[in-house]
C-alpha cells in the first residue's frame, strides 16, 4: 500500500465515461468507455450521453476500485470534472461524486476539464505528480480538442490564456470536414488516416497566419473545405471508385496540411512572444501524427522542449482529472480557491 492521498477521479463532461484511481505518484487503475451511440447522429446527443453516464458509472467505479487494490474507505478525496462540458453530463458526474464523497465523509474536488487536459502530459515521467508538474513549468500549452483551441501559459501561480480561436475549435473542424466525406463522428482520427494515402494538391486558406499572436479562426477554412468538396463532387460526377478514392485522400491531405500548417504558424508566433522554452500540446487533436511530426522538427530546430500526452490520454479520460486533483492536493490548493483562470469557466460553485 502506498502512502499519501488516494484519489478517485470521474470524468463525464461529454461522451466518454471515465474513472481512475491515482496515488501520489502512480495510476493505480483506470477505466474508460467511449459512447458509440452518437455516431449516426453526426454529433453528441446530450440526453443520450447523460443517461449513459448514469447507467455506467456505478459498475465502472466498482471495477476500478477492485483493480486498484484499495477499498472505498481508503480514499482521500473524490475528484470530478466540474466543467466546461454538456450540462446534463456534468451533473451526472457531479452528483455521483458528491454522493460518494458525502457518504465516505471525504472532500470533493471539482476540476476544470481544460486543467485536466493540461495535466495529461504528466502521465509520462516519474516522481510524484507535483514533482512532474514542477519539472514541466513554465510551459506554454496548446489545447486542441473538439470544443477548445487555446494557448495557455502555465506557471506555478496561474494559467493565462495567451491566444484562442474566435470561432470553431480545431477538432470540431476535423469532425465537420470528415462528415463531408461520410466519416462518422468523431471523424478526426479517421480523416487523418485517410490523408496518409493522399497528396496535398488543393490549396485551402490558412487563416490568421499573418497575425503575430495566438489569435486563431477556423470557420473560414471549414467553409472553404466544404465549397471545395462540393466543387469536386460536381466536377467528378460519375467518376470511377478508384478515382473517388484518390480524390477523397487528396482532399483529406490538403485539408490536414492547411489546418496543421496554420497551427504551426500560430505556435511559432506565440513562442516568439515569450521566453518560455517548454511547449506542450494536449487534447484530442494532439494525437494527430502530422501535427506531432511538424512539432518535433520545429522544437528540435528551435531548442524547445516539446511535451505530448501518450495517445491514450489525448482524448477525454479520468486519469488527467486525477492528476490535476493530486497536483492541487500537493500544492495545498483548497476547495474554495478559484479552480482555473481560463475563459469558458463553468459558473457552478466548487463544492
Ligand atoms: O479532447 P477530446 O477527447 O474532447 C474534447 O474535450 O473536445 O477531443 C476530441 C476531438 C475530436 O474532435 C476528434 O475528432 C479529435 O479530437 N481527434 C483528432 C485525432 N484524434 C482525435 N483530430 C485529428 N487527428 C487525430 N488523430
Ligand atoms: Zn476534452
Amino acid at each position: 500500500m502506498t502512502e499519501g492521498p488516494v484519489i478517485l477521479a470521474i470524468e463525464t463532461s461529454c461522451d466518454e465515461t471515465a474513472v481512475a484511481v491515482l496515488s501520489k505518484d502512480s495510476i493505480l487503475a483506470q477505466s474508460l468507455y467511449s459512447q458509440q451511440e452518437h455516431a449516426s447522429y453526426g454529433g453528441v446527443v446530450p440526453e443520450i450521453a447523460a443517461r449513459d453516464h448514469q447507467a455506467r458509472l456505478p459498475a465502472m467505479v466498482e471495477d476500478v476500485m477492485q483493480k486498484s487494490g484499495y477499498s472505498l474507505k481508503d480514499l482521500t478525496e473524490v475528484a470530478y470534472t466540474h466543467g466546461p462540458g454538456l450540462a446534463g453530463c456534468l451533473l451526472v458526474g457531479h452528483y455521483y461524486a458528491l454522493g460518494l464523497a458525502s457518504g465516505l465523509q471525504i472532500p470533493l474536488r471539482g476540476i476544470h476539464h481544460l486543467e485536466g487536459h493540461i495535466m495529461s502530459v504528466l502521465s509520462l515521467g516519474s516522481g510524484t505528480w507535483s514533482e512532474r508538474f514542477d519539472a514541466l513549468l513554465p510551459c506554454v500549452v496548446l489545447i486542441v480538442s473538439g470544443g477548445h483551441s487555446q494557448f495557455v501559459e502555465v506557471t506555478r501561480q496561474k494559467y493565462t490564456v495567451v491566444g484562442e480561436t474566435q470561432d470553431d475549435a480545431v477538432g470540431e473542424v476535423f469532425d465537420k470536414v470528415a462528415r463531408l466525406l461520410g466519416i462518422p463522428y468523431p471523424g478526426g482520427a479517421a480523416l487523418s488516416k485517410l490523408a496518409r494515402g493522399g497528396q496535398v494538391v488543393y490549396t485551402l486558406p490558412k487563416p490568421m497566419i499573418d497575425r503575430s499572436d495566438g489569435t486563431m479562426s477556423f470557420s473560414g477554412l471549414k467553409t472553404a473545405s466544404r465549397l471545395l468538396w462540393e466543387r469536386l463532387l460536381k466536377e467528378h460526377n460519375g467518376a470511377s471508385d478508384e478515382v473517388w478514392q484518390q480524390l477523397r485522400a487528396d482532399f483529406a491531405a490538403s485539408f490536414e496540411h492547411a489546418i496543421i500548417d496554420t497551427l504551426m504558424h500560430k505556435i511559432r508566433a506565440v513562442m516568439r512572444l515569450t521566453s518560455i522554452r517548454h511547449f506542450a500540446v494536449v487534447g484530442g487533436v494532439s494525437a494527430n501524427t502530422t501535427l506531432r511530426n511538424s512539432l518535433n522538427a520545429w522544437s528540435e530546430a528551435e531548442g524547445i522542449q516539446a511535451y505530448y500526452p501518450p495517445l491514450v490520454y489525448c482524448t477525454d479520460n479520468a486519469v488527467m482529472i486525477g492528476i490535476a486533483s493530486q497536483v492541487r492536493y500537493a500544492l495545498g490548493a483548497h476547495r474554495d480557491e478559484p479552480n482555473i483562470r481560463l475563459r469558458l469557466q463553468l459558473q457552478a460553485p466548487i463544492v
